[in-house]
């Protein structure tokens, strides 16, 4: 079995426009190829929702910050091609550099907020050639839903952003991170580690999970931090960019676990740099005292606790 792949815009768009003739649901998976597990889940999770599932491979250079970074980034697109074929997706758009950005490109999307600190402030224009492309890809494509790993926080919320900003028609699917078995995130840049590195490289999910269950159990925050912040330098990973609580909604930094969180991470291991998250539940006091101060009543409260990164479902 094989997959289509279509290189041009044109071809794109005549195959769609057959699509949209007979009334199916398209679904795009956007990603820069060398797919993993995160990925499948990801075309797996759009083969349920749609007709038809569109995956693009472009590895886009407005998104990297170092020619170096870029010209390292895995390509493996005859792999990628028969994985897709061999799970049902329907369409590999691939388009090279000259069809996506042709002589005097010149437009720019950029969403300011939440591509601000974390990634972004370590990251400088990424999020704008992120935003950038991915709009692109929404109106290429046309597509009725976007499927993002939650693995990359920061970016689902860029993306959401400029899609209602922008008022493109396309709803925002977010899937669970997928883990290793040893709980480490799966990412193509893992591909990178040698193999010492990738023994040390899944106590960064360890340390994370287990800040997050001690921050959920009462702990305090900034202390909870700073001790995972010295557990992560003592595995051995070189340089911490961040490690920060911010809400889930609308990624603001907290101070107090009133509203659900996200625990968020980034740092290099070598010449590999690594992110992961995991998500707190708001916290039953913190809403309390929320509520108490303000006069109203919280009638939902939640304190799961949080899973360790290889317990249950290899997902967070
Ligand atoms: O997550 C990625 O692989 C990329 O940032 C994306 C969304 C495909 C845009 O190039």
């Amino acid at each position: 079995m094989s997959i289509p792949i279509i290189r041009t815009l044109a071809d794109l768009r005549k195959t769609v426009a057959v699509w949209r003739h007979d009334d199916l649901k398209i679904a795009v998976v956007p990603t820069m190829g060398a797919l993993h597990e995160g990925h499948l889940s990801l075309v797996r999770a759009a083969l349920d929702r749609a007709d038809r599932v569109i995956v693009t491979l472009f590895v886009n250079p407005k998104q990297f910050n170092s020619a170096a970074d870029l010209a390292a980034y895995p390509r493996t697109e005859h792999n990628d091609a028969a994985k897709l074929a061999s799970l049902g997706a329907h369409i590999l758009y691939a388009p090279g550099g000259a069809e996506m950005y042709p002589q005097g490109f010149a437009t720019t999307v950029s969403v300011s907020g939440v591509s601000d600190g974390l990634c972004g402030a370590y990251r400088p224009g990424h999020f704008d050639g992120v935003a950038t492309v991915v709009a692109k890809l929404f109106l290429q494509t046309g597509a009725d839903f976007a499927f993002f790993g939650e693995k990359d926080f920061q970016q689902l919320h860029v993306v959401r952003r400029m899609a209602r900003d922008l008022d493109i028609p396309v709803e925002i699917v977010a899937c669970p991170t997928v883990r290793e078995e040893d709980g480490l995130a799966m990412s193509s840049r893992n591909a990178r580690l040698s193999p010492p590195e990738r023994q040390v490289a899944p106590r960064i999910a360890a340390i994370l999970f287990d800040a997050a269950a001690r921050i959920g159990g009462g702990a305090p925050i900034d202390a909870t931090l700073d001790e995972a912040r010295s557990a992560i330098a003592a595995a051995g990973y070189a340089r911490i960019e961040y490690l920060e609580l911010r809400a889930e909604e609308d990624l603001a930094p907290m101070h107090t676990l009133d509203r659900p969180g996200r625990l968020l991470v980034a740092a290099w291991l070598g010449e590999t740099r690594l992110i992961d998250n995991v998500g707190l539940p708001a916290r039953r006091e913190a809403i309390a005292r929320a509520a108490a101060s303000d006069g109203s009543h919280p009638d939902v409260i939640s304190n799961r606790a949080v899973r360790g990164p290889n317990q249950a479902a290899r997902h967070t």
